[in-house]
Parts: C-alpha cells; sequence; structure tokens
C-alpha cells in the first residue's frame, strides 16, 4: 500500500507545514491552518500529456536577447469578454473566473467555447452530465463541430485526454471538483485546488493553450480556495449580478495582459448571455411622463460612461426610528446624504422613512451619482417631478459643497448621446470648451443646485 501523511495547510496562501501552527509563518495569519491526508507515490499530471524526452531545459537568458513576442491574441466573437482581457485571448493564458452559484458561468463559457468555428476546444465539466450541457448548449445559438465535452475530474485522466486531442481552447468547470490523485484529500481542499489549478497552469504555459477556469466563491464573496490560486492564473475575472435581474457585469480584479478598468455587461436571456452593447438605454425606464423620485446620473462602470436612474422614496416614519435602505448604493453615504440635507437645507429627513434604488439591479460605488440621489430624495420629499432630460454628475462633499468628478467629458457626451438637454455639474470640473448642444448648470452647493431645481 502506499504510503500515506497528512501535511496541514494555510487557507490563506496555500503553505504547507508538517505539523499545526496557529500562525502561519508566510502570510502571518492566524487560525487557518488545516489537515490534509496527502501521498505521492501515483502517477503525476505531467507525465500523462508530456511527450517521452520532451524536458526543455532552461538557462538564464539577457533580457535584450529575449525575442520581442509579436503576441497574437485569439479574436473572440463575444466582444465584451474580449474588451475585459484586454483585447482577445492570450496563447497560454489562464483566466480563472469567479461568481454566485446560477449567474451564468457555466453557460457564459460554453457560449465562448461554441463560438469558436475553427478552433478545437475541450470543455471539461466535473459538475453536470453530457446530457446536461448538451441541452444547455441547445438553448445557446451558436455551434462549434469541434467542441469535446469531457466529464471527467482527475487531472491524470484530462492530461491523457490533452495529450490525445491536443485541444486550442481549454474550458475547466469548475476547479474545485478537479482532483489530482496523488492527493488524497477531497475535490475542493487547499491542496487538491492548489495541485490541480497549478496542474492546468504548467499544461497552459508549456502548450500556449489558453484555459479558462471556473471557481467557486464563498458565502462572503472571495473565491474558494486558497488566496494563492488567484496569485498563481494571469486573470481573474467576476461574474456578477442580481440573479432576479437579467443584467450581469463581467469584471476583471486581476490581468496581466491587459486593464483591470474594462467591464462587459450581458443579458441573460432565453438563448443564453446577450452582449449588451449600449447598456445606458436599458438602464433608464422608458416613461412620458417625469416621475417625482427619479432622476438621472452618468456614471462610469471602469472606462465606460453609463447613464443609470437613481430612485428615491421618502415618505413619513410610522415607527420610532425611520427606516434608510439602499439597494445598489452605499448605505453609509446614503446617511452623509440625508445628514446634509437636513443640516444645509433644513429639510427634515429625521422624521422620514428613505429608501434609495438604483435601477436595473445595478451596483454603483462612483460618488459622482451623489448629486442624482440627493436630486431624487429631494423630489420624493417634496413631491415634485424631475425633466427627465436633466442629468446629474457631481460628488458631495460633507459641508454640502458639490466636488468635480473624473472624466466628466466622456460622461457629458454620453448624455448628450442619449438625447439630454441640460447637465447639472460642480462647479469645479474644469469643462474643456467645446460645442456641445447641452446646456450646463454649474453648481456649487447643494443649496443652490435646489434652488435651481425646486425654486
Ligand atoms: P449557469 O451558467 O448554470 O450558472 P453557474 O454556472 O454560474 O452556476 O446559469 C444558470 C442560470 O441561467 C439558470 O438559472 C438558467 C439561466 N439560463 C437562462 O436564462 N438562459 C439560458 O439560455 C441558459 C443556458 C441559462
Ligand atoms: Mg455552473
Amino acid at each position: 500500500m502506499a504510503k500515506t501523511h497528512s501535511t496541514f495547510f494555510c487557507k490563506n496562501c496555500g503553505v504547507s507545514s508538517a505539523k499545526w501552527v496557529g500562525k502561519c509563518p508566510a502570510c502571518g495569519e492566524w487560525n487557518t491552518f488545516m489537515e490534509e491526508v496527502v501521498h505521492k507515490e501515483k502517477e503525476d499530471f505531467k507525465s500523462t500529456w508530456k511527450k517521452e524526452g520532451h524536458i526543455a531545459s532552461r538557462k538564464p537568458i539577457l533580457i535584450n536577447e529575449v525575442e520581442k513576442g509579436n503576441e497574437q491574441r485569439i479574436p473572440l466573437i463575444d466582444q465584451e469578454l474580449a474588451r475585459v482581457l484586454g483585447g482577445g485571448l492570450v496563447p497560454g493564458s489562464v483566466v480563472l473566473i469567479g461568481g454566485e452559484p446560477g449567474i451564468g458561468k457555466s453557460t457564459l463559457l460554453l457560449q465562448v467555447a461554441l463560438q469558436f468555428k475553427d478552433l478545437k476546444v475541450l470543455y471539461i465539466s466535473g459538475e453536470e452530465s453530457e446530457t446536461q450541457i448538451k441541452m444547455r448548449a441547445e438553448r445557446i445559438p451558436f455551434a462549434n463541430e469541434n467542441c469535446f465535452l469531457f466529464t471527467e475530474t482527475s487531472t491524470q485522466k484530462i492530461g491523457k485526454a490533452f495529450k490525445e486531442l491536443q485541444p486550442d481552447l481549454v474550458v475547466v468547470d469548475s476547479i474545485q471538483t478537479l482532483q489530482s490523485d496523488i492527493i488524497d484529500s477531497t475535490p475542493g481542499s487547499i491542496s487538491q485546488i492548489k495541485e490541480t489549478a497549478s496542474d492546468m497552469i504548467r499544461f497552459a504555459k508549456e502548450t500556449g493553450t489558453p484555459v479558462f477556469l471556473i471557481g467557486h466563491i464563498t458565502k462572503d464573496g472571495t473565491l474558494a480556495g486558497p488566496k494563492l490560486l488567484e496569485h498563481m492564473v494571469d486573470t481573474v475575472l467576476q461574474f456578477e449580478g442580481d440573479r432576479h435581474h437579467v443584467y450581469r457585469i463581467l469584471r476583471s480584479t486581476k490581468n496581466r495582459f491587459g486593464s483591470t478598468n474594462e467591464i462587459g455587461i450581458y443579458e441573460m436571456q432565453q438563448g443564453g448571455l446577450r452582449e449588451v452593447s449600449n447598456p445606458s438605454e436599458i438602464l433608464i425606464s422608458q416613461r412620458d411622463e417625469a416621475l417625482s423620485g427619479v432622476s438621472i446620473s452618468a456614471t462610469l462602470e471602469g472606462m465606460r460612461p453609463l447613464l443609470i436612474e437613481t430612485q428615491a422614496l421618502v415618505s413619513a416614519a410610522v415607527y420610532g426610528t425611520p427606516q434608510r435602505n439602499s439597494n445598489g448604493y452605499d448605505g453609509k453615504r446614503l446617511n452623509m446624504l440625508l445628514a446634509i440635507l437636513e443640516k444645509k437645507c433644513g429639510l427634515r429627513m429625521g422624521m422620514q422613512d428613505v429608501f434609495v434604488n438604483i435601477a436595473g439591479g445595478l451596483r454603483v460605488e462612483d460618488p459622482g451619482i451623489d448629486l442624482s440621489i440627493v436630486a431624487s430624495i429631494v423630489s420624493s420629499y417634496e413631491n415634485l417631478p424631475i425633466d427627465n432630460k436633466i442629468c446629474f454628475v457631481g460628488e458631495i462633499g460633507l459641508s454640502g459643497e458639490i466636488r468635480a468628478v473624473s472624466r466628466i467629458e466622456q460622461r457629458i457626451s454620453e448624455a448628450e448621446k442619449l438625447g439630454f438637454k441640460t447637465v447639472y455639474l460642480s462647479k469645479f470640473n474644469k469643462l474643456p470648451k467645446s460645442k456641445s448642444s447641452l446646456r450646463i448648470v454649474e453648481v456649487a452647493k447643494v443649496e443652490e443646485m435646489l434652488q435651481f431645481l425646486f425654486g
């Protein structure tokens, strides 16, 4: 029988130790060590897919002698994903995509796999059967005759398939289901994730094949498994959104081959995920009459300007403590804005329940929408509608001053494109002399804006 022994692994950084320790000597975290059984006398992953005698000898090389890679990216049909990755898929790159269950990770990557016409794609699934994947594929309006399915979890068997099939692209759904035969602990444990991820990465780097890994997330929203996993891969993408809304945002939190500022927006439909190339149009609800408690702001998601609708409802509090409820906007910031309205504008917010919502299930962290939130709150409080051709851009400081925001030109031109007539913004935003047809109202204080709006 093979010799077994157990090793302790740090949940945070993945370092191993022969005995349990309270504080990780590598990353300094407390109570992160967990015991796992390991034994190492079986066939390893590398020997399964490597050709014999093909062990490249490496030696140090001068940086000037390194040939400049005319880095050929693999073009993608999916323009949203291409943008997030920095303009196509880099050969040999490993992309980890995380997200809540049911958000659409498997759908997105199956769709990507089916969109390639000429590439041989291997879709490895440890979560669903072939028939389940086939059923999903039938809903998606793309077909790739060179897409192979493999429902296997052992990296040794996957390695054999790599050798036989020589795929051009690999999708692994999900890294938490893979297991390496040389480790006895269960799939999803730290040592298994560490081992199987490094197997996949080794394969990608040595053959130049791009690999997508799907990763589960934990209850608090971080990727399950050791933090090390995120360090090991080239790109980490986050697929987020509200499961009850149709919009999904793909965001990159780490990208060795591009910026992390770009986002991709999708809409989940009956036939898979649809790319949303003009998000502003759908995020603003179509209405003829102006309603109270609603206003529009131009925000930035990554580098993209986006017009969003902020909604507020202010009503007299019936219970002792007034309620403050915020959806898609920071609750602490909402409290701050209410305090400013109370103190600087004399509105009795302390007696009111206040509910704030960003339409479309979006979460916005950009403080540039503060002005619009305040406009919506006061509009609801006074029960006076705001003209739906006005757009608000500005951050509010603690003394009620309206501060400048970044990339104001982009925001204004997006508003102009969508037919807005007026923009309220900070007096301190330096505007280049442009031929914009919009009426620009510069304001310095919240009181001033309210005066302009509601008289
Ligand atoms: P899925 O890709 O299985 O999510 P994940 O892999 O992140 O857990 O997505 C499942 C959801 O997507 C499910 O609730 C059904 C929905 N869906 C559609 O609405 N339309 C479709 O065409 C497909 C394939 C799925
Ligand atoms: Mg899935």
